[in-house]
């Protein structure tokens, strides 16, 4: 596994996946950050307009440009712990000022990188609001790999921005360049996309960078047919999203906590959104907390953790943070508390659960998916 990022000008930054010890097997660049340095080392740009710097997986662009004080706006908390640690690595100080998803983006920016999201939603979300900061001398650089820009993410640079045009392919990423066109009117920030959770009066707000943002997630409808009610206790909803497990734990169970816990900003947003507009009521019973799993909470501490996994994080299809997740519910169940979760019935979930709890229950299954119930025991 390669660590050593080179830079431009000479030298080469150190750079890990977080957490340190979970790399498996996957780069903490890519090849559209190399591009991107190579790129603005032939390149004239602003220096004394902000530079931010958005979606920057491990703290590549930040780090090798570090000297500039640039913006950093991320949705992941690992991505910020990345950061954190890698600069740690290569001693360096922060100079850059971190921002979360919804924060304000800086005025009249003279440089823009961005790493281009997953889902077009974000990519929306985020050209929307460059156009609202966006000044005469704003340029913008965004890299990825060139199987992920096709037409139509070129057609939003073009519709949020102005005139774009694209770079040759290098090692198998490209560039895409676009200069706002000051004529154009700022657009506005795309709307929540907002359903109706089916068998309740709830509606569901989901921010652009959700998982399952149109609809409820087949895997959380199976779960929610599962879900303890009348019971007291401390709960955990466990990579949130917009809420929905926790929203339910908390309506069937009147006398239960719940802490509502994801590493993206949007879904912590979202959950909070949800709970205020659906079941004001509950906000004294619930916590929330964007986080890498459940670092740092206490352990002995919870009762249940619900839990519908994620298998992928940063664009890397792993699962890891499955793993990762089943570990730190364990140490932060106390005896006798129980792990919840749903999985595609093609994971080998039953045999983690087996070998890190001891036990393992199905509690349900159909033809995609199953329920399973680990215990911590004495
Ligand atoms: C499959 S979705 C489940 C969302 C929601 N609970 C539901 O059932 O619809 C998994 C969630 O885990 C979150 N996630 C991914 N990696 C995480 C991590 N390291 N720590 C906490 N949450 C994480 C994702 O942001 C995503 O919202």
């Amino acid at each position: 596994m390669n660590h050593h990022f080179p830079l431009p000008q000479g030298g080469e930054l150190i750079l890990h996946r977080y957490p340190r010890h979970a790399q498996h097997g996957l780069q903490a660049w890519d090849a559209a950050d190399e591009y991107i340095m190579n790129e603005l080392a032939t390149q004239e740009w602003s220096r004394e307009a902000p530079l931010l710097i958005v979606n920057d997986g491990c703290g590549a662009l930040t780090l090798a440009l570090h000297q500039h004080s640039p913006y950093v706006m991320t949705d992941s908390r690992v991505a910020e712990l990345a950061l954190n640690a890698n600069a740690l690595d290569n001693g360096l100080e922060p100079t850059w000022q971190l921002l979360d998803s919804l924060a304000p983006w800086p005025e009249q920016p003279g440089l823009v990188l961005l790493k281009l999201p997953k889902t077009n939603a974000m990519l929306e979300y985020q050209l929307a609001a460059l156009s609202r900061v966006a000044g005469p001398q704003t340029r913008l650089i965004a890299g990825a790999k060139a199987k992920d820009i096709h037409g139509s993410t070129l057609k939003l640079f073009e519709q949020y921005l102005g005139p774009t045009h694209t770079s040759l392919a290098w090692k198998k990423a490209r560039l895409i360049f676009c200069a706002p066109d000051p004529a154009k009117a700022p657009a506005p920030l795309p709307p929540l996309l907002a359903w109706p959770l089916e068998g309740t009066g709830f509606t569901i707000y989901n921010h652009a960078n959700l998982f399952s943002r149109a609809s409820l997630d087949i895997g959380a409808r199976f779960l929610l047919e599962h879900l303890p009610a009348d019971r007291p206790g401390r709960m955990i909803d466990l990579g949130c999203g917009n809420g929905v497990l926790g929203l339910m734990a908390l309506a069937r169970n009147p006398q239960a906590q719940v802490s509502f816990v994801d590493e993206s900003h949007m879904a912590v947003a979202s959950a909070r959104m949800n709970l205020e507009r659906n079941l004001p009521a509950a906000e004294p019973r619930a916590r929330f907390m964007v986080n890498n799993c459940l670092e740092g909470m206490a352990p002995d501490s919870a009762d249940l953790v619900l839990c519908n996994p994620p298998f992928h994080q940063q664009q890397a299809i792993t699962d890891h943070i499955a793993w990762q997740m089943f570990v730190d519910a364990k140490r932060v169940l106390r005896r006798g508390g129980e792990l919840l979760l749903v999985a595609n019935r093609h994971l080998d979930y039953h045999q983690k659960l087996k070998r890190l709890f001891g036990n393992q229950r199905v509690v349900a299954s159909n033809r995609k998916f199953v329920i399973l119930r680990a215990i911590k025991t004495p």
